[in-house]
């Protein structure tokens, strides 16, 4: 399965702040915003992941992730000239999926939890249809909310509804079989002009193939397009990482953890962060502490 980190548009709730720079590039307390989906694609077991981002700012995540060698990956890159709608994605990556499976990570959104490899794996796994998360909410209008049945059945996903039937949204993280492709050719602009993702899921749900899997308490989905859900993002990662002593959303380390890259070089990479706490936890891991 391939990966593809989705990262453009154009960022209107953090004005000023993304009028020059990325969203995605923004920091999230001590890593740029990227850094954590990529993680949680790395942590699913995928290693070819393709960027995408507009033409102003895709120079600069090339400049900072390269080709990935630095966590083992292989990184593509590619444009989105305008920013048309998320399931545009898998037009704009067609060529590179090349008919493969594919998973799609909004490059503005993190999920932490234990076992989150484990789940994210067998989402991999899954040969055929569509995997989803849903996550509860108490602001379900800015989401794509899932309408639940008596059984726990899907009934629907309604895309930012006005009164939302559940406190359910579906989380930025998507996986998707090899048709994917062909799917999202099918679907027609919404009435806002975008390619709209939950129209691609309602197609799988509609012929009984999406898996909704609800993240539990014990998970936490945070995305950072708001001024406040920045800084909620940013203060969830600083108290983790304070409190335990143990990262959150860092390529290094996923990569030595996965088996991706060896002691060795991550040595060298805390090495290369060596003013920074970061840099320090590396190379405590490196060193065979924190296991
Ligand atoms: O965060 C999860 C939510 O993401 C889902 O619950 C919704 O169903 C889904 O539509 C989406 O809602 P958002 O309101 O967050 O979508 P937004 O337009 O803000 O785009 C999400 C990210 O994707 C954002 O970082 C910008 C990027 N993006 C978006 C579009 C529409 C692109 O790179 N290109 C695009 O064309």
């Amino acid at each position: 399965m391939k990966g593809i980190i989705l990262a453009g548009g154009s960022g209107s709730r953090l004005h000023p702040m993304t009028l020059a720079a990325s969203k995605q590039l923004l920091p999230v307390y001590d890593k740029p915003m990227v850094y954590y989906p990529l993680c949680t694609l790395m942590l699913a077991g995928i290693r070819d992941i393709l960027i995408i981002s507009t033409p102003e700012d895709l120079p600069q995540f090339r400049r900072l992730l390269g080709d990935g060698e630095r966590f083992g990956v292989h990184f593509a890159y590619a444009i989105q000239p305008s920013p048309d709608g998320i399931a545009q994605a898998f037009l704009i990556g067609r060529d590179w999926l090349g008919g493969e499976a594919c998973a799609l990570a909004l490059g503005d959104n993190l999920i932490h939890g234990d076992h989150l490899s484990a789940l994210l794996r067998q989402a991999a796994a899954n040969p055929a249809g569509a995997s989803v998360f849903a996550y509860q909410v108490r602001d379900p209008e800015r989401y794509g909310v899932v309408l639940f049945d008596e059984a726990g059945g899907v009934l629907d996903i309604i895309e930012k509804p006005a009164s939302p039937a559940s406190n359910w949204a579906v989380t930025g993280l998507y996986f998707y079989d090899a048709r994917v492709t062909e799917i999202a050719a099918s679907i027609k602009p919404s009435a806002r002009g975008e390619l709209e993702i939950t129209d691609l899921n309602r197609v799988y749900l509609r012929e009984g193939t999406l898996r909704v899997e609800r993240l539990s308490r014990g998970y936490a989905w945070l995305d950072a397009g708001t001024p406040d859900s920045l800084i909620q993002a940013a203060t969830y990662v600083q108290t983790i990482q304070s409190r335990t002593g143990m990262l959150v959303g860092c390529p290094e380390e996923v990569a030595f953890r996965m088996g991706y890259i060896g002691a060795d070089e991550l040595r060298a990479h805390a090495g290369s962060l060596h003013k920074t706490e970061l840099g320090r936890i590396l190379h405590e891991l490196a060193e065979g502490q924190h296991r």
